[in-house]
């Protein structure tokens, strides 16, 4: 039997909140009466949206989100890689120290991350070592075998988020971090910022339109099909800054179209037509 739960966002950040609260509404104007809103996720459920606890354990019997949307490691996939715009490396701590030394010696900055999730990202700038940036953190990616990241730091303008269902982008917008479904205006929102941070947008609709002709493009090269699609101006051209797992309820909107997103999700899982 289908056990459907969303866990709202509980916490004080403004953007989370908003978010949570439309996702909140999308599933229960899709499938009413379905879904339990919940604190705690049901030990039996078959679905749950929104963030899990720290240190939850996945029930036996969920189908959504599948262990295998939990993470992904699109730094392995070509065609990431081959869209990216920049090299990237995955080393353990020693080989990720002898990497960031090889992109210094060429005069550029490294950019280095982890590869759990939410766990890291930095710049290393010429005349530093990654030991002695990351300081007390090395001892976290010590014995760890390859989980560093490192690349060339490169310049990204114009950052977009845009959300894939089964091959198709559904929705997307700018990656403004003051944004949310509140300033959707299109289901591929046409504001843009320079920086992520920076609350001043533009409208351009024809960069991103050439986003999604890019987005469509490289989608099939990917090993799996639904995700989010980050992508940027990269020194010039449109690349990809990386992908994340897409979770309803996990993972940042900014204007994106929620109604559409959940839709498509609730479509990929088979619980609505
Ligand atoms: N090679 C790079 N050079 C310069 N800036 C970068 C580079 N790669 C990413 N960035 C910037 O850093 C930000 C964070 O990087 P990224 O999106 O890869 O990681 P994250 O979202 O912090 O990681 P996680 O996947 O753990 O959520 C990007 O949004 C982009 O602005
Ligand atoms: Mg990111």
């Amino acid at each position: 039997m289908l056990k459907l739960a969303f866990r709202p966002y509980a916490g004080d950040d403004r953007e989370e909140k908003i978010e949570s609260d439309h996702i909140e509404r999308a599933l229960l104007a899709a499938l009413p009466g379905q879904i339990a809103i919940v604190s705690t996720f049901p030990s039996d459920a078959t679905h749950v949206f929104g963030r899990p606890p720290k240190n939850w354990a996945r029930p036996a019997t969920l189908s959504y989100p599948a262990a295998s949307h939990l993470h992904l490691d699109y730094w392995n996939w070509d065609g990431f890689l081959s869209n990216a715009r920049r090299t990237t490396q995955v080393h353990d701590l020693a080989g990720a120290s002898k990497r960031v030394a090889e992109i210094h010696a060429t005069g550029h900055d490294a950019f280095v991350k982890a590869t759990m999730p939410k766990f890291h990202t930095s710049v290393v700038p010429r005349g530093t070592t990654l030991s002695r940036h990351l300081d007390a953190l090395v001892y976290s990616f010590i014995d760890r075998g390859p989980c560093l990241i490192v690349q060339e730091r490169v310049e990204m303008k114009h950052e977009y988020r845009i959300f894939v269902v089964n091959g198709e982008p559904v929705t997307g917008a700018g990656t403004v971090f003051s944004h949310t479904p509140d300033d959707n205006q299109a289901p591929f929102n046409p504001l843009v910022s320079t920086n992520p941070s920076d609350d001043n947008c533009t409208s351009d609709e024809a960069l991103v339109g050439r986003y999604l002709d890019f987005a469509r493009q490289v989608i099939p090269l990917m090993p799996t099909q639904s995700f989010s699609l980050d992508v940027a101006m990269i020194n010039g051209e449109i690349g990809i800054v990386e992908l994340n797992p897409l979770m309803l309820g996990q993972i940042g909107l900014f204007a994106c179209d929620p109604t559409l997103l959940t839709s498509a999700v609730l479509r990929g899982c088979g619980l609505a037509s």
